[in-house]
């Protein structure tokens, strides 16, 4: 293999001609580097991506002279990358033998700069997973940080459940680790036609998140998930002026092909934080009647127009009944206020909350950008806008009494699909998705887990985040959560 200078002249075309820092963490070019970044990848192959890891997490020799050492568990990789010292150890028949095998490496007073394990087929349902919680787990995850040298990254791939449950197998065990170790990042693999795998990042280092772990014994889940995609990566056209005033649309075809999943022509489809009314725009052509609330008085008028230039041109070119859209302004939290709204159920709610205060983060993504080009960088300064608060557990929790209160207006076995993605900052993951899912599924929860398609956005640019210094990945996979209404006795 052959080892590669930190490329300055790429480094330049980023920093202006500035030679930028030493890389402190791998071999890698700044392109490279950059394609480390993305948060999904499409899965080619186990050896690729085993060495992509490796060349990622590692230098081939440290500043000092000493080559680096890693551990390699269940992946086709043979470790002949000299001078890095690897471990590897293809196969892995069980729990046990794992453990076994990490103990062994203990002994012998092994340490690693970064260790790779494949749990796919080791945790593959919810029977193999509470074994796991139960009997392994802090053995496994001890080792881990014994094993790791201090600072020093773990990447663990979990699968789905092989059996169909849509219990979310790789959630569990990464909130799991974080008693134990920092959990950093997560990357997607997606895998042709409709699967995917998760590699969890961790990191020998203490996390201040406390978990909020998922248990299979408190999560409902629905039966029959069969017919949701596990990752959709769409192509929307260019955003237009107006909508480029609001800082996270999501694309029309992803909503439309949500609403036609769940609803039928006719059905009423809401959404309670319409922003600049793609929700509705999306029911109008999917002829779906389209409610919406926004609390910004600017939005609404974004998303009156955009509702305008819609059904305008279809009022003269259909013969069938117009039918009923609308954007209100008002408040998610006091939907009950809204007098248009009342006595109105609806069959289907698609939303995408704010990312907590995530906007406010100057380092966030896209921030940049944004503010060259002049454009807002919150959605407002109104107390009641839930991007403006500043407690992650206060706004989880207003999140959570938003959405159980809207299942009182969805249809029995309605569907709820909240768009939203696990947040980092100051080097601590927020995992809204899972924590968000965990509460409204939970035993106090009034919903059952249908399961999550993953947005991927592939028309986002990449920014460099910590290059050279650490893996801070561009977050470009979105959940959405997809509930069912659960029945009330
Ligand atoms: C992620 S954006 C939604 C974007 C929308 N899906 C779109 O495509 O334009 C979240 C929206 O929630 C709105 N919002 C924040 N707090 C709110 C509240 N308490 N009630 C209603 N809307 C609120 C924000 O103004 C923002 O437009």
């Amino acid at each position: 293999m052959t080892t590669r200078l930190f490329e300055d002249t790429d480094l330049a075309s980023h920093s202006s001609g500035h030679k930028g820092p030493p890389n402190l963490m791998n071999d890698l070019s700044y392109t490279d580097w950059m394609k480390f970044q993305k948060s999904f990848f499409r899965y080619q192959s186990s050896t690729q991506l085993a060495r992509e890891c490796i060349e990622f997490f590692t230098k081939a020799r440290w500043p000092d002279g000493s080559p680096s050492s890693t551990l390699v568990v269940g992946w086709d990789y043979c470790g002949q990358d000299s001078p890095r010292i690897i471990d590897s150890y293809p196969v892995i028949y069980s729990m046990a033998q794992l453990i076994k095998t990490l103990e062994t490496l203990k002994e012998a007073g092994r340490k690693y700069d970064f260790i790779l394990i494949d749990l796919r087929n080791l945790i593959s349902n919810v029977g193999t997973l509470e074994t796991f919680l139960r009997t392994h787990a802090d053995v496994l995850f001890s080792l881990l940080r014994l094993l790791l040298r201090q600072d020093k990254y773990c990447g663990l791939a979990l699968g789905t459940d092989n059996e169909g449950s849509s219990f979310p197998l790789p959630w569990a065990v990464a909130d799991f680790g974080r008693s134990y170790l920092r959990l950093c990042d997560e990357k997607i693999g997606l895998l042709e036609p409709n699967n995917l795998f998760y590699l969890g990042f961790l990191r020998n280092k203490t996390d201040e998140r406390p978990p909020i772990p998922i248990s299979p014994a408190e999560l409902h889940l629905s039966a029959g998930n069969a017919t949701i995609p596990a990752w959709t990566v769409p192509k929307p056209p260019p955003r237009k002026k107006n909508e480029m005033l609001h800082p996270a649309k999501f694309p029309e075809t992803l909503i439309t092909s949500f609403i036609e999943r769940f609803t039928n022509p006719g059905d009423r489809v809401f959404d309670p934080m319409v922003g600049t009314g793609t929700t509705v725009v999306a029911a109008i052509r999917s002829k779906r009647q389209g409610y919406g609330v926004e609390l910004s008085p600017e939005f609404v008028q974004i998303a009156q127009n955009r509702l305008l230039a819609e059904t305008c041109p279809r009022l003269f070119s259909e013969s069938v009944a117009p039918l009923t859209t609308l954007v209100v302004r008002g408040d998610a939290t006091g939907l009950e206020e809204i007098a248009e709204l009342r006595n109105v159920t609806f069959d289907y709610i698609v939303t995408s909350p704010p990312y907590w205060s995530m906007l406010s983060n100057p380092g966030s993504e896209g921030q940049r950008a944004r503010k060259l080009k002049n454009l807002p960088l919150v959605y407002s300064q109104n107390d009641r806008d839930l991007g403006n608060v500043r407690d992650y557990d206060r706004f989880l929790q207003i999140l959570t009494e938003i959405y159980n209160g809207l299942s009182a207006k969805l249809v029995n076995d309605g569907i709820l699909t909240v768009v939203v993605k696990n947040i980092k900052r100051n080097h601590i993951v927020y995992s809204l998705a899972w924590d968000l899912t965990a509460r409204l599924c939970g035993p106090s929860g009034n919903y059952e887990f249908v399961g999550n398609t993953f947005w991927c956005q592939d028309d986002v640019g990449i920014k460099p985040f910590a290059v050279g210094i650490h893996w801070v990945s561009n977050t470009l996979h979105q959940y959405c959560l997809h509930y069912k209404k659960r029945p009330r006795p």
